[in-house]
């Protein structure tokens, strides 16, 4: 007997290859997958040969909660993620207050297990004199670092912080790798005058490739100084790419999200203020050199950077507008109309989205069909293009910067420890995810 059998499923394996099959699911684990299974189940989901995934990972979320629940909060950003086949979010510290220490960790934790559809992790945010916690807060996938300001207070941007940091503790170091003297320099000449609107395509000038370019290279010497774990989040540039393609130490790992690989500085001239984002997004070529990234290896796995603000706080004059835009719900079926365009295969996305997170995070039993694995499952159409329109989007938000585009390989059905959390376009309430646990001392 299962609690849930998914039938008739085209069930993807690790390497990319699909098989027609069963998958029963006990007790929140996946228990078998076979060609047809004979038990009975309390419930079952008839997959009608559709494509089954493992849950996405999606390892770099903004929810809001505490501080902006207008924007979104723990739970509505969760039920965005389970609509887009993510089953699992990690979030980070920049809310109001800040994740700085144990006491705001658990207050998320809590908050999250009483709201949380799908499952969650959380970093821990750096200050200048939270050296303490940073290594002590549990359960933490990791630490971050803003080393350049971006929505929220968190900024550690001076040497001898940066060096503390580095130099204390095992535990996974994820940057926003921005330089904020540069930003502020830049800030000053370009943005010198008050009486100016100016076109928010600026804003790729303001924070050039240069700016992210020399907070990476810090980064990277700092790791290499104290052989610490480093992860660089939203790579935005080609050299970038090229920096460590040259040298990327067995400890250094780094993302990308779909906003640096769909989109470019010629979405400003029809989305203008929708798509100002931090790092920025960059000149249409500058997306080949991240495909590439992604292809060779150099670049580990997606994330989505998910930073929702409402269209009326964006929509205000530049440089007053807010950084990002929402993305968890669309990162999956972006990244499945890329497959179809012949862009990367199911394996990559695979090992890009789903086992590559669970890997360089150190989360046991996800981002795999596998029996003994967790039954965290995402259904989706391969059939149809689905025409996206802001009014789609779950994410309080309720925009997106991909309005306007047939997307191929919405979710039809998403599964959260074994239970169906979403199908037939709703939302299944009373069910939550569980909390991620993490070895972040590990390597890839
Ligand atoms: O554009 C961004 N917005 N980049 C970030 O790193 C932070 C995010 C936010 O929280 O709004």
């Amino acid at each position: 007997m299962y609690d849930l059998i998914v039938r008739n499923a085209s069930i993807a394996c690790n390497d990319g290859s699909t098989m027609a099959g069963d998958v029963g699911c006990r007790d929140g684990r996946i228990q078998e997958i076979s060609a047809s299974i004979n038990s009975q189940s309390s419930e079952s989901v008839d997959g009608n040969g559709h494509l089954l995934l493992p849950g996405v990972i999606d390892p770099q979320v903004h929810f809001r909660e505490p501080g902006a629940t207008h924007k979104e909060d723990l739970g509505s950003g969760a039920r965005a993620a389970v609509r887009g086949g993510v089953t699992s979010f990690l979030e980070m510290p920049n809310c109001n207050p800040p994740t700085i220490d144990q006491t705001q960790m658990d207050w998320k934790l809590k908050r999250a297990s009483e709201t949380c559809v799908a499952n969650f992790g959380f970093f821990v945010g750096a200050t200048k004199s939270n050296l303490e916690s940073l290594n002590n807060v549990h359960p933490a996938c990791g630490i971050k670092i803003f080393m350049g300001s971006s929505t929220g207070s968190l900024l550690v941007d001076d040497d001898t912080s940066l060096d503390k940091i580095f130099s204390h503790g095992q535990r996974l170091i994820a940057v926003h790798a921005e330089d904020e003297y540069r930003i502020k320099q830049r800030t000053s000449t370009l943005l010198s005058d008050n009486n100016t609107t100016y076109d928010y395509s600026i804003h790729s000038q303001v924070r050039d490739s240069e700016t992210a370019c020399i907070a990476t290279r810090r980064a990277l010497e700092l790791s290499e100084r104290y052989g610490r774990r480093l992860h660089i989040l939203h790579l935005s540039t080609g050299e970038e790419v090229e920096l460590l393609r040259q040298n990327k130490p067995s400890q250094v790992t780094c993302e990308v999200i779909p906003n640096h690989l769909f989109l470019s500085t010629e979405d400003y001239k029809t989305q203008g203020a929708r798509v100002v984002m931090n790092p920025p997004i960059r000149e249409p070529a500058n997306a080949d050199q991240l495909w590439q990234g992604l292809h060779d290896g150099v670049i580990d796995i997606i994330a989505t950077d998910h930073a929702p603000h409402t269209l009326a706080e964006k929509s205000v004059n530049y440089p007053a507008t807010p950084s990002g835009m929402p993305g968890v719900e669309t990162s999956l079926p972006l990244m499945l109309t890329a497959m179809t365009e012949g862009r990367c295969t199911l394996a990559d996305i695979l090992n890009w989205m789903c086992r590559g997170p669970a890997q360089l995070y150190g989360i046991p039993n996800k981002g795999q069909i596998a029996e003994g694995f967790d039954a965290d499952l995402t259904l989706v159409d391969m059939q149809t293009a689905q025409l996206l329109q802001d009014e789609d989007v779950v994410s309080r938000a309720g925009w997106s910067a991909y309005r306007g585009r047939r997307l191929t390989g919405w979710p039809l059905v998403t599964v959260v420890g074994g239970r169906v959390v979403y199908a037939d376009g709703a939302i299944r309430p009373g069910i939550f995810g569980q909390p991620l646990t993490f070895d972040s001392t590990q390597t890839l």
